[in-house]
């Protein structure tokens, strides 16, 4: 049995809850399967800025690559601006390691009150590209303090950038119900979203099984709210893929359940599994985080590592504490970081 190297960034604020309750969770997990995990700890973040005015070391990159997966909490802290804390770690990490998939499940759980009246079902995949898009480095300020102050910022989409998302999101789509939604704004902008809809397109007819709909994305925000069960897997540009899994993973419940891979398919680099909720200053140093997102992202972590069964097992562990009523006060439950992941562990030993 080979030992997997995982890489810990618990990070700023509630990462620091989440994070060991998810490892006691996968540590237990590792005893009842025939899965080895080796936890090697990195201490960045916020506190490391105060120190040397950087979010990690200059070659935190290289310590990383020598792990198989990075297991991410939160960046983010009031005290650091936040482009710093997301351009000086996570950002890197998602581009040099090629991440350049970002998957984000959305599915209803039983023990997480949907905002929502209907209590149809819900299990949709949204697959955001991660590496490009939106978030582009291309762009500056001229005249500044001036009237005729002025910001500019390029968005950049590649050939190769979206065809790759479009496969991706097409495969899922073909293991799944066939049907894939493709969220779009060609109507106002008229360069990159038509050249975005082009490549979806030619991709995804190589997909004879799966049915491509293109949809304007503020109308898909309001589909999304209205009738999500009938949503498959949903492909989008970075900053409209992080905008719609945010409101996916709301529409479901709490965004403290919701998890996400920083994926690299090809397995060149080492893939990074985080939440999709930030450092919750608010409610930090309190108890009251809820760890499913971590802890789900860490059986997305197991599913990657070639372990489904092992995975299947901590996410119907974390399933059953939320059912029985022992889920954080986010969810309208009683308990506690602590008293949750405890209820997760008893879970996990009763499963087995
Ligand atoms: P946030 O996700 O940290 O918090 C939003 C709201 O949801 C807060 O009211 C918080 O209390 C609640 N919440 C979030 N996670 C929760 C959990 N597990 N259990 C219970 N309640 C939870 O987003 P916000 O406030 O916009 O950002 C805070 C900091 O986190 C910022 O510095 C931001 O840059 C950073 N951030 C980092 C991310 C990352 O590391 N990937 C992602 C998003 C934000
Ligand atoms: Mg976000």
């Amino acid at each position: 049995m080979s030992t997997h190297k995982i890489a810990v960034i618990a990070g700023d604020g509630i990462g620091k809850e989440v994070v060991p309750a998810a490892i006691e969770c996968l540590e237990r997990i590792a005893e009842l399967h025939p899965v080895s995990l080796e936890f090697n700890h990195f201490g960045w973040g916020s506190h490391y800025y105060a120190e040397h005015g950087r979010m990690m070391p200059r070659d935190g990159l290289e310590q990383l690559a020598e792990h198989e997966a990075i297991f991410l909490g939160a960046v983010g802290s009031p005290s650091v601006p936040d482009a710093e804390s997301l351009w000086g770690l996570l950002i890197p990490i998602r581009r040099e390691f090629q991440q350049y998939i970002n998957l984000r499940p959305v599915k209803t759980l039983d023990g997480v009150k949907s905002p929502l009246a209907s209590k149809e079902p819900i299990d949709i995949l949204i697959v955001r590209e991660n590496n490009e898009g939106e978030y582009s480095e291309v762009g500056g300020r001229a005249y500044r303090g001036l009237p005729h102050e002025t910001a500019v910022q390029e968005t950049i989409f590649t050939r190769l950038g979206v065809a790759r998302a479009a496969h991706y999101a097409a495969s899922l789509a073909a293991s799944r119900k066939g049907r894939l939604t493709s969220a779009t704004k060609s109507n106002g902008i008229i360069h990159t979203m038509p050249f975005w809809d082009e490549v979806v397109e030619e991709t995804t007819r190589l997909y004879p099984d799966v049915t491509l709909t293109s949809e304007l994305v503020d109308a898909l925000a309001a589909h999304l709210v209205l009738k999500p069960w009938t949503f498959d897997v949903i492909v989008a540009s970075n900053l409209l893929g992080d905008i719609l899994s945010d409101l996916g993973s709301s529409v479901t419940g709490s965004i403290g359940v919701a998890p996400s891979a920083n994926l690299n398919p090809e397995g060149d680099f080492p893939s990074l599994f985080e939440p999709v909720h930030g450092s919750a200053p608010d409610i930090a140093g309190k108890g009251l985080a809820n760890p499913v997102g971590q802890m789900w992202s860490g059986a997305m972590m197991l599913r990657h590592l070639g372990h489904p069964e092992a995975a299947e097992h901590l996410q119907l562990a974390f399933e059953s504490a939320l059912r029985e009523g022992h889920g954080t006060r986010d969810v309208g439950g009683p308990s506690s970081t602590s008293e949750f992941t405890a209820a997760v562990v008893a879970a996990i030993d009763v499963i087995d």
